[in-house]
């Protein structure tokens, strides 16, 4: 059956401001995706599209899911609404209880919020609390790191590294400072999974210890591997690393998981693929396989319980949404869970191993790529920048490979991979194929 249906385009392009958008370009050339189902979308040109970025690293169960569908209007028609400020609905107590289980022991406990952006404020903000409540209220420093996206909350840009999302927002949080990135292309590119060199890149950690002082840093926070910042991995023993000088001085581990959390590398979160545990772990996105906004701020036992056995009667944590814990919300992340659960999707990645990681390493030598990593189901494609317009050929490819009919996300140069994990072999191979005779129709 045809997806086109014309009266999908509107007409007016000026009441809606987009997001992360070069807003008029695109109203100059306007393209809208109008349905989806499993690997692909369809756009209002009737265009098919593998979806290659699982929505922005959120789909992880493919697209149009129909028991998470079910349960969404079902949850409708019990409890639409209950807010939960003092007040409790079972959805919410229950949906909680089965998230807690898939992460390790003992992060028991977790904070309900509505984004990736609202998990990580909420997560520093805990740092920042749970120090005070030790009778530490010196530790206030929050560390992130070059390169880093933490989301769009001014606590998220104050510790995110990416020049362009703070560069117009003022001074940002005070008291924050940032470790290197580990991004070493040359000791390790083309890389096949975690890259061998760099562990001393944590030591930057120990350096802004002995900067600032440890009595005055509150938390660290890393992504295990970074997403937005163009797929940065691990160095080999490095995350390890980070969580002794962390665990020396008295400073929190999170890991914003908001990309890595559910099922994407392998495991239900990085914490437990990479064996290193944090005491705060932030997602949102596959949580709820993006149907509605909804993220988990994950806590240690440690954390909680500083919080529970405080002395003072009320409220402990003055912190939360409106839609923190929203019945319909835990209704989609239930079903959600149901998926990853029945199909074992947390596991999938690893059994696409070879072929991702073959297909990864195959790009060493193709016109103008000068690096291509990853883990399954992680990759990215790094491609030389022409030296008079940084960032025009990575926009040429993903154009090239939406007209042959994969949606690919491009970071300036780098061609990012992260499909559904419901992807299958043969559909790996199409999406490699793709981008490759798109690489090499691009000068
Ligand atoms: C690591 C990380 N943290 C936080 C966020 C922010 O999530 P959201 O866009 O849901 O606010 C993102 C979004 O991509 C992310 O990748």
């Amino acid at each position: 059956m045809s997806q086109l249906d014309h009266n999908l385009v509107p007409n007016d392009l000026e009441s809606y401001w987009m997001p992360f958008t070069a807003s008029r370009d695109f109203k100059d050339n306007p393209r809208f995706i109008v349905s989806a189902d499993g690997m692909y979308y369809h756009d209002s040109d009737d265009n098919k599209l593998l979806d290659v970025s699982a929505g922005l690293w959120c789909v992880n169960a493919g697209h149009h899911r129909p028991t998470i569908n079910a349960a969404i209007a079902d949850q409708l028609s019990k409890l639409d609404f209950a807010h939960s400020f003092n007040s409790g609905h079972p959805y919410a107590f229950n949906f909680a209880s089965r998230l807690v289980a898939h992460f390790p022991d003992p992060l028991n406990h977790v904070f309900l919020t509505n984004s990736g952006s609202e998990s990580v404020d909420t997560a520093l903000k805990i740092a920042l609390a749970y120090h005070q409540h030790k009778g530490k209220g010196s530790k206030q420093r929050l560390i992130g790191r070059e390169r880093a996206y933490h989301g769009m909350g001014f606590g998220g840009i104050s510790v995110g590294g990416l020049v362009k999302n703070r560069q117009s927002f003022g001074q940002l949080l005070p008291g924050t400072d940032h470790i290197r990135h580990t991004l070493d292309l040359e000791r390790n590119a083309f890389s096949r999974g975690l890259p061998e060199h760099g562990v001393e890149f944590a030591e930057d950690l120990q350096r802004l210890v002995d900067l600032h002082g440890a009595d005055n840093i509150a938390a660290l926070i890393v992504e295990p591997v970074s997403g937005a910042g163009g797929v940065i991995l691990p160095p080999q023993g490095y995350l390890q690393r980070l969580r002794d000088i962390c665990k020396q001085n008295d400073i929190l581990l999170i890991f914003d998981e908001v990309i890595t959390g559910f099922g994407r590398l392998g495991a239900a979160s990085a914490a437990e693929k990479f064996d290193v545990l944090p005491d705060i772990i932030t997602t949102a996105k596959g949580i709820s396989n993006a149907t509605i906004p909804l993220g988990g701020v994950f806590v240690s036992d440690d954390v909680y319980n500083t919080f529970m056995e405080i002395e003072s009667p009320g409220v402990e944590l003055n912190h939360g949404y409106t839609y923190s814990g929203h019945p319909v919300a835990c209704a989609a992340g239930m079903a959600t869970l149901d998926i990853y659960e029945t199909e074992s999707l947390f596991h999938r990645a690893n059994r696409l191993e070879a072929t991702w990681l073959d297909e990864l390493m195959s790009f060493a030598g193709e016109p103008n790529v000068i690096d291509a990593r990853g883990i399954p189901l992680i990759g990215a494609i790094e491609l030389a920048p022409r030296e008079e317009a940084p960032m025009q050929r990575g926009a040429e490819v993903g154009k090239r490979c939406y007209e042959k009919g994969a949606w690919v996300r491009t970071i300036g140069d780098i061609v990012v991979l992260s499909p559904p994990l419901i992807v299958t072999e043969s559909q790996i191979l199409e999406i490699f194929e793709i981008i490759r005779s798109s690489i090499r129709e691009v000068a």
